[in-house]
């Protein structure tokens, strides 16, 4: 069994959660992602609390529409908050890429034939697995093409899991994992990573998930997960283990390799960020072919359209602009983790397009809704052991300046 300080939670479906970790911790609602305007803005027009039904008739309180229970109790993914178009907000809350998508892709946005659209696209997306494939270093029948990779993480939850049935992974860390699990009312069991977020191994391998979800580089916190480490989860676990490599491109090492030497390892791959393709909708299962024939069995058929293969093609061609774009990003978060820490922040060390800060004194709330009221949207995550922090995106030069300027107002 897993190590001393054990906190059990059992919450929300029959199948139950367990927190595994140093701390006794309650974890509340998987409202991650959810900022304090969209909570409140949510309990405005719903009933809000987790089991309440979702319609009732007016008079009788009837239920008109029954969900599965797990789905009634549960809170949905609620995604980081998009300011109206136009509106001048710095935003640096939702990791998106703050440079354009190569002009490759442009143009060939601009020179698309709408005449094409009359077919169904390709339902194996055939040109984008061949020019990841070439990417990748791995043959194309090991790509699957997915519609952003969360599909990709809906699509294991789907094929995984089911009551009975265990997902497991390190907390805090990307919070669609747990409403995937959620939906499926698996058994779920959370590791606390400790305060350096260094991989808890040991309690991954006794837990011997049906679904092992790894992030790496980890949202939130930046922090990659050494190939060491996966390499030893890979070998020692009975289920599979996804590899969640959004933030991949900006990070020095990756996991890319372990697929070709473990048939349960699957990585996840994405242009919405490194790519700034976040609106494309388009990511890359990497895995060996059996594992990928399986999910295949359950996407929608035509889960790609013809547009985004297109597009998909002409930005993975064009590696020189993408990886131009990363060294840009790369600078700039050199420069906003030594802004930041110059002002008394402690920052951890970021591989991703963005850093987990925690300003002095710990009032991280105070700080993004003051920064909010200036138009500078961060990521503030009300979640055991991240109450006291800030995830903020890497923007431009001009971006950043305006953070640390209202920041040196703010911090004291
Ligand atoms: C860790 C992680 N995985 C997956 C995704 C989803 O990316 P995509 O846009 O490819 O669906 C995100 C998005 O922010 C993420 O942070």
């Amino acid at each position: 069994m897993v190590s001393a300080g054990i906190a059990r939670a059992m919450i929300g479906g029959q199948s139950g959660r367990q927190l595994i970790g140093c701390q006794s911790v309650t974890h509340g609602t998987h409202q991650a992602d959810l900022n304090y305007d969209q909570r409140k803005t949510q309990s405005d027009w719903s009933e809000g609390s987790p089991g309440s039904r979702s319609f009732r008739a007016s008079e009788a309180g009837t239920p008109l529409v029954e969900f599965r229970h797990n789905i009634e109790i549960m809170h949905g993914y609620v995604p980081g908050e998009q300011p109206v178009p136009g509106s001048g907000v710095v935003k640096l809350n939702t990791n998106e890429n703050p440079y354009p998508p190569s002009p490759e892709v442009t143009k060939a946005l601009a020179s698309l034939d709408g005449e094409s659209l009359r077919n169904y696209p390709d339902p194996t997306a055939l040109a984008s697995r061949e020019a990841a494939a070439s990417v990748y270093g791995v043959p194309a029948d090991w790509i699957m093409t997915v519609n952003g990779s969360d599909e990709l993480l809906a699509l294991l939850a789907r094929a995984l899991l089911e009551p009975g049935r265990k997902v497991a992974y390190p907390v805090p860390t990307y919070s669609l994992y747990a409403t995937l699990a959620e939906m499926q009312d698996a058994s779920i069991v959370e590791v606390l990573y400790d305060e350096r977020f260094n991989l808890p191994l040991e309690e991954l391998l006794a837990a011997q998930a049906d679904l092992t979800f790894v992030c790496s580089p980890n949202n939130p916190s930046g922090t990659v997960a050494p190939l060491s480490d996966l390499k030893v989860l890979a070998a020692g676990l009975r289920g599979v283990l996804a590899v969640d490599e959004a933030y991949a491109d900006f990070a020095d090492e990756n996991a890319l390799a372990l697929v070709k030497e473990h048939a349960n390892v699957i990585i996840l791959r994405t242009l919405s960020k490194s790519y700034s393709l976040a609106g494309l909708r388009l990511g890359f299962g990497i895995a060996a072919p059996e594992l990928l024939a399986g999910l295949s069995k359950i996407k929608d058929s035509y889960n790609i359209d013809s547009v985004a293969i297109r597009l998909a093609v002409v930005a993975l061609n064009d590696q020189t602009w993408m990886r131009a774009n990363v060294e840009r990003i790369k600078t700039c978060r050199t420069e906003i983790m030594r802004s930041l820490e110059g002002m008394g922040f402690r920052v951890w060390p970021s591989q991703a397009n963005f850093v987990l800060a925690r300003p002095p004194g710990g009032d991280a709330r105070r700080l993004y809704l003051k920064l909010r009221d200036q138009r500078i949207f961060v990521r503030h995550l009300d979640l055991p052991g991240l109450d006291d922090k800030l995830r903020i995106s890497v923007g431009t030069e001009k971006q950043q300046q305006a953070l640390i300027e209202a920041l040196e107002g703010l911090v004291p």
